[in-house]
């Protein structure tokens, strides 16, 4: 990749100035998008996530004694960040750094006490507050760096757990295991259906003959995405609560079915919360149906799923937020488009469109226009190739 080798000899440079000559190790960690079975993962569903190759390079050097240097190149006016290998607690000023220190504080506690400490410099190719896991594409990142400069041996599936902890303890996002999961697990050419109850999984492949995945940005600054995503999480607990007066055993929203919900929902006094656990309930069975559609290359029903899971994360767990809105529906219009709808998070973030190749070209141009009448600012687009996840590469 031409461009690989570019971005690899600007970091090159980078260290250089920041740390001086070294023996450095490269790795990469994608960035992330979830095909569907969104907002669902913290309801122990099923989600349909995969690892992309927009995401962060890291280039690194050994040093001999416990502390850490990391410079990031997209964050080039927070400067260098120090901290050292153990006894780490979160610290405001040392800004985005918290999402590396809060992994080796995990791992730390979890028996893995790093020997020495590290110079490492980050590229980061996933636009900024884009919503595509730039923050777990970190921390796997720090959590395989840790592993393969020590010899740990910790499996990916432990290394994608503690940087969820690192992320809920240390950084204090209260976020699912989606995004680390399809960031560490992920697998070319592949999404991965997981079953967040258990954490089993398997690989789909993606091989949408004559279709790519695009990526439309809404360029939307400023959500406040943390405080209305803890806010749902919440209405889903009180919900659960509500429906275990009826069904005790009852350990999720997502173990029930469309059918048993429909039966029980009025237990949920709440409007608002009955609307939320609806979309849960529905979200995991509409994103098995979509595997399945997927499996028999039925891309016409995929996409459809996909519509109708932008509009219940609209209407019921109202996530979307105008922009995201303008993007799915004038996507919608598209000829050549099968679906298209939020991803990740929300109220922000990105939609993803499933469009035929010879039509792209359109597609971009009519969403772009059609966005930009309507919001006052234009979208971005990038074609999506689905990557391996975290690992160590030679340069
Ligand atoms: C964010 C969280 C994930 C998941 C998605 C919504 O990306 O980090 O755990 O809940 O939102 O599906």
């Amino acid at each position: 990749m031409k461009d690989q080798k570019k971005i690899l000899a600007a970091m090159k440079e980078n260290f250089e100035d920041c740390y001086g000559k070294a023996e450095t190790r490269a790795y990469w960690s994608g960035g992330r998008i979830n095909l569907i079975g969104e907002h669902i993962d913290y309801s122990a569903g099923h989600v349909f996530p995969c690892a992309i190759t927009l995401g962060t390079f890291a280039l690194v050097a050994d040093r001999k004694d416990n502390k850490t240097r990391i410079f990031s190149m997209n964050m080039a006016d927070k400067g260098i960040i120090e901290f050292p290998m153990s006894g780490n607690k979160y610290d405001r000023a040392k800004d985005w750094a918290n999402y590396p220190i809060g992994v080796v504080d995990v791992m730390e506690k979890a028996g893995y006490k790093a020997p020495h400490g590290f110079d490492i410099i980050l590229f980061g190719t996933l636009p900024n507050g884009a919503g595509l896991s730039s923050s777990a594409s970190i921390e796997v990142l720090t959590a395989v760096i840790l592993n393969d400069t020590f010899n740990w041996n910790i499996n990916m599936v432990e290394m994608v757990k503690m940087s969820q902890k690192a992320e809920n303890e240390f950084v204090g996002v209260n976020c699912g295991i989606m995004d680390q999961f399809a960031v560490g697990m992920g697998k070319k050419s592949c999404a991965i259906l997981l079953d967040c109850n258990t954490l089993e999984y398997k690989y789909a492949k993606i091989a949408m003959e004559g279709y790519s995945i695009v990526i439309t940005n809404t360029n939307k600054k400023h959500t406040l995405s943390s405080s209305a995503y803890n806010q749902r999480r919440k209405q889903c607990e009180n919900a659960l609560k509500q429906l275990q007066t009826v069904k005790p055993d009852l350990k999720a929203l997502c173990a029930l079915t469309k059918a048993e919900f429909d039966e029980i929902s009025n237990v949920i006094e709440d409007p608002l919360e009955r609307m939320r656990a609806k979309h849960a309930v529905y979200e995991n069975e509409r994103t098995l149906e979509a595997v399945k559609a997927l499996e028999a290359n039925d891309l016409e029903k995929f996409g459809k799923l996909l519509n109708d899971s932008h509009i219940s994360l609209r209407d019921d767990y109202d996530v979307t937020g105008e922009e995201l809105d303008a993007l799915a529906e004038l996507a919608w219009k598209q000829e050549g488009c099968l679906g298209s709808r939020m991803t990740g998070a929300g109220f922000g973030g990105c939609t993803i469109s499933i469009v035929r190749d010879d039509a792209i070209e359109q597609f971009k141009k009519d969403v772009l226009e059609g966005y930009k009448k309507r919001i006052g600012y234009e979208p971005s687009f990038y074609v999506a190739n689905i990557a391996d996840g975290t690992h160590r590469f030679k340069v």
